[in-house]
């Protein structure tokens, strides 16, 4: 009988041909999973990363409701196109306390992952206001209305309290504290030596759109500025053993 023959004994029989398929679909899933078993870990720990503050989380969720994610990635695959235009490729750990993960899955505009330091505080407010009057090509829509929304935290904790739950490191004390340390971070006068011991010393701290009221504008802002900050790449090495 040849190859071929037995073959048709499969093809013909569709209740061998399934117990067949299961078995290899079997097989192959288990030498897919089982190792994952025996990491500890499948995120590297890497130093600097933090959750964000109560400000910063405030933004991410104004980012997520206007949908900014539909345009933009926040994800540097690790090609060398990528890596030249945007920098260093995302790590895992650098998305670890977000939830939901803003990979996203389309570029419309650039990606996002490290947009943090990139440019001034007052560029992104221009930008965000009228896309056009810095980028005269750009098809971005306008957020100038952000600058108007005036935003006290009130519900912040709930915010921090609910991402505390999901995972995240959040401590009681950065729940109970987290309205203060909210207004503190957009107002350079203000008491930031807890934010500081909370959060670590590469908080930035100041009037992110330049305007008395803490507004939406601020939160934003503030998000977008730590983007892709939190490791230093100067120093940092990749876990060969993994
Ligand atoms: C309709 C698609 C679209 C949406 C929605 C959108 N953007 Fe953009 N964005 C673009 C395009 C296109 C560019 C490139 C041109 C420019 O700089 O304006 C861009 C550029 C940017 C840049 C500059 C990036 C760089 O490296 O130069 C930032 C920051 C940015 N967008 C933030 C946002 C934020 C925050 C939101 C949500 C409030 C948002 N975008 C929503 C399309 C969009």
């Amino acid at each position: 009988m040849s190859f071929f023959t037995k073959h048709k004994i499969v093809e013909t029989n569709a209740t061998l041909l399934l117990a067949l398929s299961l078995g290899v679909v079997t097989i192959g899933g288990i030498v897919e999973i089982v190792p994952l078993f025996y990491l500890e870990n499948t995120i590297e720990d890497v130093e600097g990363i933090r959750p964000y503050t109560p400000l910063e989380l405030t933004g991410r969720d104004i980012y997520i409701r206007e949908g900014c994610y539909l345009c933009h990635s926040q994800m540097i695959r690790p090609l060398r196109d990528e890596v030249e235009r945007y920098g260093p490729y995302s790590l895992a750990a650098e998305s670890q306390y977000d939830h939901p993960f803003q990979w996203g899955s389309k570029r419309t505009g650039p990606d996002l992952a490290r947009v943090g330091g990139r440019y001034s505080d007052e560029w992104h407010v221009n930008h965000l206001t009228d896309p056009r009057s810095v980028v005269p090509v750009s098809i971005m829509p306008t957020y100038g209305f952000m600058s108007d929304k005036v935003i006290d935290g009130k519900y912040v904790a709930d915010l921090v309290q609910t991402h505390k739950y999901v995972g995240v490191p959040y401590t009681d004390e950065m729940v109970a504290k987290a309205q203060a340390d909210f207004a503190a971070q957009a107002d350079p006068d203000a008491d930031t030596d807890g934010l500081f011991e909370r959060y670590g010393d590469n908080v930035n701290v100041r009037n992110f759109d330049g305007q008395p009221e803490l507004t939406e504008m601020d939160a934003l802002v503030a998000y977008l500025q730590v983007l892709g900050t939190m490791v230093d790449f100067s120093t940092f090495e990749p876990d060969a053993s993994r």
